[in-house]
């Protein structure tokens, strides 16, 4: 393969453009920065203050090549010591780092094996019914409410963390009291936090990884038929507390993962029905959108805009060199609004044809609930704006932060009488 030669001009102001997408504090609209990465070069070097040169893959082609890629994988322990310093000794963190979605190899393979068609089993067992019921008893409290309400508090994260709580078999109040400390654990994810934000991360671990624990050993006194009961009896390889470990690293990626993009879904989704009036109409009129329309949220603003990867050896990605240990991020927001894949890709339009989608990634570590966060979007989106024709904005969201990653309303009042 050939490789693409960029000018030191070009490089420079792709690492001007990124390191204004991953400041502490996100970007209201960061699409106007990926569309001009994606037109300066389909995969660009950039230069990182604590990281040195590391990779921006912004093109639908090169992103998806990353993610199938098998010299890529998740950040290496060497490269989560630099951005992610002392880890190892964080409770939340020396258990999830070493769990699926940071293997590589046969050992994701195996670590996935041992969930994904038992998740899916249940999940699809639940099913419509289970998340309908769910969403029509949020809904009836927010009616009985006073009329405004910060729509991520009361209707969000309870749906998202009841739905996924009650799949896995984590008791509701559990996962209610789970819910809000997921939100500052996500910086878990995030490639770069500041030391402030590392430290709410460290606080909300601490306080998740005992609560885990404790339903872990309850279930090993009292068993379900639940997958918690099984993960908490399954015999993990290793001494005791390498066990240990990995049940709950397992169960904390399970919940975590399946409860904080979907609550980042229906913020992202019900603000872009308030500021699409037309199509929130459309929808309402036509609840069998509903199933495009959850693709069209997904797409025009991803709860996961990029992924995270580390080359396992020497290689070329798009025509451009990426040593072994080199950093690349995956930017599957931009992919999403790549014109190459995607006609007017910044029109938000529920009708639109089917695109191929990037927001729950591709290749060996394509998310495991996408079906599930499907659904939650099909059942949620057309009750909760026909229940409130009247729904509006009631005061600017509030972004999460850093949100480089993970991007969602902290916070989103509305009004719906
Ligand atoms: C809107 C909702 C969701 C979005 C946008 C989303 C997005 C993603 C993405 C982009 C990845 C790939 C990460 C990578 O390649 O590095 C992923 C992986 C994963 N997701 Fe989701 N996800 C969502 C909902 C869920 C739900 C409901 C679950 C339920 C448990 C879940 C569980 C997982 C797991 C376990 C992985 C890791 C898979 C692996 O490493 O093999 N996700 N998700």
């Amino acid at each position: 393969m050939t490789s693409l030669t960029l000018e030191p001009s070009s490089v420079r102001e792709a690492t001007r453009i990124f390191l204004r997408l991953v400041r502490p504090r996100p970007l209201a609209d960061p699409y106007p920065q990926y569309r001009r990465l994606r037109e300066l070069a389909p995969v660009h070097p950039v230069r990182l203050p604590d990281l040195g040169t590391a990779w921006v893959a912004a093109a639908h082609s090169a992103v998806t090549g990353l993610l199938r890629h098998r010299a890529f994988g998740p950040l290496s322990r060497d490269r989560l010591d630099e951005l992610s310093p002392g880890w190892r000794r964080q409770p939340l963190t020396s258990c999830l780092y070493q769990a699926m979605a940071f293997q590589h190899g046969p050992d994701h393979r195996a670590s996935r094996g041992l969930v994904s068609s038992e998740f899916a089993g249940r999940a699809a067992l639940a099913g419509r019914p289970a998340v309908v019921g769910l969403a029509e008893e949020l809904l009836d409290a927010l009616e009985r409410g006073d009329g405004e309400t910060d729509l991520m508090a009361s209707l969000a994260l309870p749906f998202a963390a009841l739905s996924i709580g009650r799949v896995l078999g984590v008791p509701d109040s559990l996962a209610l009291e789970l819910a809000p400390l997921l939100r500052p654990a996500g910086i878990v994810f995030e490639p770069l936090a500041t030391a402030a934000q590392r430290a709410l991360q460290h606080e909300a671990g601490d306080r998740i990884v005992p609560l885990l624990a404790g339903l872990l050993a309850a279930r090993r006194r009292d068993p379900r038929d639940d997958l918690v009961s099984r993960l908490a009896r399954h015999p993990f390889p290793g001494d005791p507390l390498e066990a240990e470990r990995a049940a709950l690293g397992t169960v904390a990626m399970l919940f975590s993962a399946g409860a904080d993009s979907p609550t980042s879904l229906i913020g992202l989704g019900t603000r872009l029905f308030l500021e699409h009036p037309d199509q929130a109409a459309l929808l309402r009129a036509s609840p069998s959108l509903a199933p495009s329309a959850a693709e069209e949220l997904l797409r025009h603003d991803s709860p996961v805009q990029l992924v995270v990867r580390t080359a396992y050896e020497d290689t070329v990605l798009a025509g451009v060199p990426v040593p072994r240990d080199g950093v690349v991020f995956g930017l599957l927001a931009s992919a999403n609004r790549d014109p190459e894949v995607v006609s007017s890709p910044d029109r938000f339009d529920i009708a639109r044809p089917p695109v191929p989608l990037l927001s729950f990634g591709a290749g060996p570590h394509y998310c495991l609930g996408a079906p599930l966060a499907r659904l939650q979007a099909e059942v949620l989106f057309p009750r909760l704006l026909r229940r409130f024709p009247a729904l509006r904005s009631a005061g600017a969201p509030v972004y999460r932060s850093p949100g480089t990653m993970l991007r969602s309303p902290e916070s989103l009042p509305v009004a719906l009488r």
